[in-house]
């Protein structure tokens, strides 16, 4: 079994590594974007800050839907993503693993009008932690998380367990650090033309990270067996306030 260090080394590796043509490979995180910046209330922001930024989608939703953010810290554990992230005398990047406890030491505020996170806190090491440490940063924030009905059929086939939680286990953690909650689950499907294809997106997509490594001849066989042609992914959408 891998350790946890092992686990987060190997999401960000496999982030960096196709960190150039990670963008032709986000669709179903992309459109995950769009709808939590079209859920947000206001249309200016004093200070907002986006925890795992990648290359910037939550940044250009909040661009296309015209809502100004005064000062945007941008946060992320990998370089290559924040190179990615567009540029403004508004925005400024901080490479950080939120994994590492003194991570908000590296901050330049401790308060922010607005917390968001979209499709990165799955990475998260040790959740609880991580979400309360967040919460101290802002009183709202609203944030998406891919939860453990991610490639489920994939899983109950291979049978190895997700390697990220569940809608519960992220529910029960945010209900801990906010009053006023909302939650809603999102599930997608991502059809392809051949079991191959499909093979190559989770490689490439980064999403796979974490998982139990199998052998090239147990995924040959799974390969071979998955029933569908599509691939599943389960989202957590989250509006938190204190
Ligand atoms: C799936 S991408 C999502 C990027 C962007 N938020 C979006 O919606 O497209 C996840 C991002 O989280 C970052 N990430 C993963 N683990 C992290 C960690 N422990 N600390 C900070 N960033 C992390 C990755 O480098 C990657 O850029």
């Amino acid at each position: 079994m891998q350790t946890e260090s092992k686990q987060i080394s190997s999401v960000v590796q496999e982030f960096s590594r196709f960190a150039h043509q990670y963008d032709t490979y986000n669709m179903i995180q992309a459109k995950v974007a769009t709808i939590l910046v079209s859920k947000l209330e206001d249309k200016t922001y004093k200070s907002v800050i986006d925890i795992g930024c990648g290359s910037g989608e939550v940044y250009r939703n909040l661009q296309s839907m015209n809502i100004w953010v005064e000062n945007f810290i941008v946060l992320d554990s990998s370089e290559q993503m924040l190179a990615l992230h567009p540029n403004g005398s508004h925005v400024k990047k901080i490479c950080v693993n939120f994994n590492d406890k003194t991570f908000l030491e590296h901050l330049p505020q401790k308060k922010y009008d607005l917390l968001l996170s979209s499709s990165a806190l799955q990475w998260s090491t040790d959740l609880a932690y991580t979400v309360k440490a967040l919460s101290s940063l802002s009183d709202t924030f609203y944030g998406t998380v891919f939860t453990s009905g991610t490639f489920k059929t994939l899983h109950d086939i291979a049978k190895v367990n997700s390697p990220i939680y569940s809608a519960k286990k992220v529910q029960d953690v945010v209900n801990q650090s906010y009053g006023n909650v909302k939650f809603e689950i999102h599930q997608y499907r991502l059809e392809f033309e051949s079991t191959r294809a499909m093979f190559r997106y989770i490689k490439q997509s980064g999403v796979s990270s974490g998982e139990r490594k199998l052998s090239y001849k147990q995924t040959k066989k799974l390969m071979e067996t998955y029933p569908l042609n599509y691939l599943e992914f389960e989202v957590l959408f989250i509006e938190a306030k204190k």
